[in-house]
């Protein structure tokens, strides 16, 4: 199980210091939200900021693109540092093409499908990719509810996966605390995001154990 916070929810007036924090309590990667206002109703931070979080960890940097175009800014964000992006089979009329550019590039390339978009709209790149991104709320905010409807979906992902010769991971965003990462897990997820139970927590290195499950004092 990897743990990948999303720095979404971290307070950016102490960025770097967060990240430390996230990263030397066993963070295994690092997740960077990617909002244009166009695809998503809200904007976040672009290329700068995953340059900027390339300078203070060596961990995996994991850039979800919730942007239209994103064939257009592929580029940038790779040259940033990122090693693995991901995009939203909703914004991709043309899969094949953007997961070739990622992969020319040199990244490493997942994608992501919404609450309401079937597993049917990527069955056709599944041998393609390294990650399937199951979005278990509507893209564009943090701190929503995690909407259990999707852990079927990660569930038949998963069986997919074992039945084929597929090697990609399940990753499941928005939502996830120490309550539903069990039930994302017990579905066949291998990546947790997670923003606002990791970065609003008042201990940071506690909230990432209680997501592997470590927290035996209990509360
Ligand atoms: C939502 C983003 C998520 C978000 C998760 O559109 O893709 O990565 O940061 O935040 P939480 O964990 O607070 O739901
Ligand atoms: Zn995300």
């Amino acid at each position: 199980m990897l743990i990948a916070p999303s720095i979404l929810a971290a307070d950016f007036t102490r960025l770097k210091n967060q990240i430390e924090e996230a990263d030397g309590a066993g963070a295994d990667w690092f997740h960077l939200d990617i909002m244009d206002g166009h695809f998503v109703p809200n904007i976040s931070f672009g290329p700068m900021l995953v340059a900027a979080t390339r300078r203070v960890t060596q961990k995996l940097l994991d850039v979800h693109l919730m942007i239209e175009n994103p064939d257009r800014y592929i580029p940038q964000f790779i040259a940033a540092g990122a090693n693995l992006v991901t995009v939203h089979a909703e914004t991709c009329p043309h899969l094949h093409r953007t997961i070739t550019l990622i992969k020319d590039e040199g990244a490493q390339c997942g994608v992501a499908i919404n609450p309401a978009t079937p597993i049917s709209a990527i069955k056709m790149v599944l041998t393609e990719i390294d990650l399937v991104l199951v979005m278990s709320v509507n893209p564009g905010f943090g701190g929503q509810k995690f909407i259990p409807e999707v852990l079927p979906k990660i569930a038949k992902l998963a069986n997919a996966r074992s039945s084929s010769q597929s090697s990609f991971h399940i990753e499941v965003d928005g939502g996830i605390d120490k309550y539903t990462a069990p039930q994302a897990l017990a579905a066949g997820t291998d990546v947790l995001v997670a923003g606002s139970s990791i970065f609003g927590a008042s201990d940071i290195s506690r909230a990432i154990a209680d997501l592997r499950g470590g927290d035996d004092v209990g509360n």
